[in-house]
């Protein structure tokens, strides 16, 4: 899938009136889902999830939307953002990290230091595409984020390398999961869990389905569970 959404949202104060009373009676944990556009904003939004009752902050320095730098491109500017949020909340924090950079070690590194509890690797990669009859672009400003199976070879990658750096981190493998195979690979390369989006716009219930095949493939290779799975690949 290629989209270009930006982030529609009717800002934190909105949001927390309509969420806060709903949150409580839903039938799963909700994690909040930060963005800003400087690290003082981001703060803010924070703030104001917590006050909502979720029990994580996610921190989407990775929007590849919306104007300006990405947040996750560089070690300085994502760390200065994760501080930001660690100062406004007491809550796990997580950082949404982007797999258009080269140096995705140094930045989870950076958003370690500055605080944050989780790593979720990753959010869409760029991506363009062409209506050739209309000779246009066929999302918003030409280029937007790309995700779904092409995906996961490369989101993969980033947590091997990030695992590889901080094997003791805690990450949530996200990009392509469709199936439970994808799923194991994840723990295989690292993960500890996996977050899922593509996959729900064709098969809303997709999490009970890749449940249940987790759980026959845990017995097919004769896992016991899934954390004796987490980092087990053979790199050598
Ligand atoms: C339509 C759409 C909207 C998205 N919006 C957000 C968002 O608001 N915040 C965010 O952190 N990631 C957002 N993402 C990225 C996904 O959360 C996820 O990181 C990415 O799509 C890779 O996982 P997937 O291949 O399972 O979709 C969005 C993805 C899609 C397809």
């Amino acid at each position: 899938m290629l989209n270009a959404i930006g982030i529609q949202n009717p800002g934190i104060e909105r949001w927390v009136a309509d969420f806060a009373p709903r949150i409580g009676s839903l039938p799963v944990p909700v994690w909040g889902s930060a963005v800003g556009t400087s690290p003082g904003e981001f703060g803010r939004v924070a703030a104001g999830l917590d006050s909502a009752g979720v029990i994580a902050v996610e921190v989407n320095l990775s929007c590849p939307n919306l104007a300006g730098e990405m947040f996750s491109l560089a070690p300085v500017s994502a760390a200065e953002v994760v501080e930001a949020v660690r100062a406004a909340t007491l809550l796990p924090v997580g950082a949404k990290l982007s797999p258009n950079t080269v140096e995705i070690a140094a930045v989870a590194g950076a958003c370690l230091g500055a605080g944050a509890d989780f790593l979720v690797l990753t959010n869409t990669v760029w991506g363009a595409g062409i209506d050739l009859w209309e000779r246009r672009p066929t999302v918003n400003g030409g280029i937007g984020g790309y995700s779904g199976p092409p995906l996961k070879p490369i989101a993969l990658r980033c947590v091997i390398e990030v695992h590889r750096s901080f094997p003791d981190a805690a990450i949530v493998g996200c990009g392509g999961v469709a199936t439970g195979i994808d799923l194991i690979e994840y723990l295989l390369a690292g993960a500890s869990a996996v977050a899922m989006g593509t996959v729900h716009f064709a098969e809303p219930k997709a999490g009970r389905r890749i449940h249940r095949e987790l759980k026959r493939l845990l017995q097919k290779i004769g896992a016991g569970s899934v954390r004796e799975l987490i980092g087990e690949l053979k790199l050598t």
